[in-house]
């Protein structure tokens, strides 16, 4: 018996940084989706084929990269209070270190799938508690959004492992666009750079205070199904990612071709520093506008649309 599940990747409308000091942020899962299937084996192997590798996790010197599928295992079998050898083969279609939670995502499915294949029930609540843990290990401090929204899924408002559904009527009537710039980067590495930025001087605590502001106000506008106000919001909350060291050039070029292009908001999500931006526009666009701009830089681009389900089995 092989034993799948998949979690869909996410995307910070507002608040990313900001939320791993205790301010909220709004993030909806998108359908770009990490599996993961699992099945009975001697040993204890995990292989990915985005990594291109395989390894075993029952031994020595396990490399960093699969050290959270360790911790996983670990976490699942206290739960199922066995130990069995298995094969677990990872497949995602959520870029990795781009900004779309793809590790976190990962995390939930190989937890999901553990649970199934030792036979423990995945309760979402106990899936999000073991994935949140495998964020540390691969991230130190995670704010923990990313593991929430790919568990349950929808158009969430979290603030410190407190989460509520929102309503995602606003965004039905937009076309999501993201760009992909290709340059990878350690989520770890972004969050502890911007934790010392903000050290060096106070005024840093005027403008996380502001940034929790506008996250209230996008959920309002949200829930009034204001897209105009909505964007104006996400564009002020780039900026207030540019003032926190997170932009770059091509992140930048990204933010403004989409403007140009008829975005009403465009914004980083995740990390930054190159990874991905998003642009909301508020009718169909063809994909082929987006060649011009974007396939000369090397960038990539999807149109994603938000999903309300999270984590769940599937078949092989
Ligand atoms: O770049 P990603 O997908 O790992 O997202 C990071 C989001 C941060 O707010 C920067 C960190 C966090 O743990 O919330």
């Amino acid at each position: 018996m092989v034993y799948c599940s998949i979690a869909p990747a996410k995307l910070i409308l507002l608040g990313e940084h900001f939320v791993v000091m205790g301010k909220p942020a709004l993030a909806t899962a998108v359908d770009l989706y990490a599996k993961v299937c699992i099945e009975r084996s001697d040993e204890k192997w995990i292989e990915s084929s985005n990594l291109g590798e395989k390894t075993r996790i029952d031994s020595q010197g396990v490399p960093e990269k699969f050290r959270q599928f360790q911790l996983i295992a670990k976490m699942v079998e206290e739960m199922a209070g066995v130990e069995r050898g298995f094969y677990a083969r990872i497949n995602s279609d959520i870029p990795v270190s781009s900004g779309l939670g793809s590790s976190a995502a990962v995390s939930v499915a190989f937890t999901h799938a553990l649970m199934g294949f030792y036979g423990v029930e995945p309760k979402l609540e106990e899936v999000n508690r073991v994935a949140y843990e495998a964020e540390k290990v691969v991230h130190g401090k995670p704010s923990g959004v990313d593991n929430t929204v790919s568990t349950y899924g929808g158009l969430l408002y979290y603030r410190k492992g407190v989460f509520k559904r929102v309503d995602t009527g606003v965004l039905d009537e937009c076309t999501i666009v993201i760009v992909d710039t290709r340059i990878r980067r350690d989520t770890g590495q972004v969050v502890r750079k911007v934790l010392d930025l903000i050290s060096r001087d106070d005024v840093f605590e005027k403008i996380y205070d502001i940034a929790e502001i506008i996250v209230e106000k996008a959920l309002d506008a949200v829930s009034k199904r204001d897209l105009h106000r909505l964007s104006i919001l996400i564009n002020v909350n780039h900026g207030l990612l540019e003032a926190i060291g997170v932009t770059n050039y091509e992140t930048e070029y990204a933010v403004h071709r989409l403007k140009e292009l008829g975005a009403l908001a465009s914004k980083i999500s995740g990390a930054g520093l190159g990874g991905v931006v998003y642009g909301l526009f508020n009718k169909p666009i063809d994909k082929s506008l987006f060649k011009e701009a974007f396939d000369k830089k090397g960038f990539g681009y999807y149109i994603v649309k938000p999903v309300s389900t999270g984590v769940k089995f599937a078949s092989i």
